[in-house]
């Protein structure tokens, strides 16, 4: 499935995909998530392609999943994010990431999959899941706490704030942070360095490292899938959604 806010290019053996729709601040769309699901099933079978490089337009990274398609059609994009996320965990060829600009929901848990992440001093990342109605997604309810302990992934779950390239440095969930101008270039250097390895090395070295959790890791997306998508009809979520749309804050006050 093809859309144009889902870019792809082939160049020196590395595909970039991209996400392209900075009038949305790269909101995630069902048909985005099909059109990288296909990229990422793709670069897995064809030899051409040596190492694959997300990233997304200069201001942005990704702002999540759209929140219109979370309010009008959840089972739908349950389906399609359930589809983009097994592609990009059985991808078999090494992902690079460049991010500048947010990254926000989707658009930081995307990183747990990613082998080598670099971003500019003022990247902004969230994961807003708690604060929206719903819960983690991506298999990050798992990989979060193994990677960075507890406490400091209920920090960034629970409050779901903002927080700095640096602390996702501290944290680990990014590589190394540069001056945004030099994140592309730098993470499309590494990328070409990965892609230059001997090819079936590279391939088992990253299974192995993947391996033994892979599995684990499916199962508990679909965890995950199977309480947000229920979660999105709530009240709590509907209050959430219906507030950004309406460009107000959300009034939680009510709940029990
Ligand atoms: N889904 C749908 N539309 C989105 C979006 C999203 N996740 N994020 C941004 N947009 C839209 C805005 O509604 C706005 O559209 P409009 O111009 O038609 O009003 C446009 O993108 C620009 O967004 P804006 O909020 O004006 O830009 P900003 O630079 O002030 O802030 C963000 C950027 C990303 C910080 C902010 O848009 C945001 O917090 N988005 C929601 C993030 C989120 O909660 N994602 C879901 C996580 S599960």
């Amino acid at each position: 499935m093809s859309t144009e806010h889902i870019v792809t290019e082939l160049q020196d053996r590395v595909l970039t995909i991209r996400f392209n729709r900075p009038d949305k601040k790269n909101a995630v769309s069902s048909a985005m998530y099909n059109a990288s699901a296909d990229a990422f099933s793709g670069a897995s079978t064809n030899p051409e392609v040596r190492a694959v490089l997300l990233t997304g337009t200069d201001d942005c990274f990704c702002s999540g999943n759209d929140l219109g398609d979370f309010l009008n059609s959840g089972d739908a994009v349950g389906a399609a994010v359930g589809r983009f996320m097994r592609s990009m965990v059985d991808c078999s060829k090494p992902i690079v990431a460049a991010v500048t600009g947010p990254a926000i929901g989707v658009g930081t848990t995307v990183l747990l999959h990613c082998d080598l992440i670099y971003a500019g001093e003022k990247t902004r990342f969230q994961m807003p899941f708690v604060n929206i109605g719903i819960c983690p997604e991506f298999g990050s309810s798992l990989m979060l706490p193994a990677m960075m302990g507890h406490p400091r992934a209920a920090e960034l779950v629970l409050l779901g704030e903002m927080f700095s390239a640096a602390k996702a440095r501290e944290y680990g969930l990014v590589n190394d942070v540069l001056p945004d101008a030099e994140v592309h270039a730098h993470a499309r250097a590494q990328a070409l360095k990965l892609a230059a390895q001997p090819p079936q090395a590279m391939r088992t070295s990253k299974d192995l490292l993947k391996r033994w959790t892979r599995e684990r890791v499916k199962e508990v997306i679909g965890v995950e899938i199977n309480h947000f998508v229920p979660m999105l009809k709530q009240p709590e979520a509907l209050e959430a959604l219906g507030a950004f749309m309406q460009k107000r804050k959300p009034d939680f006050s009510k709940f029990e």
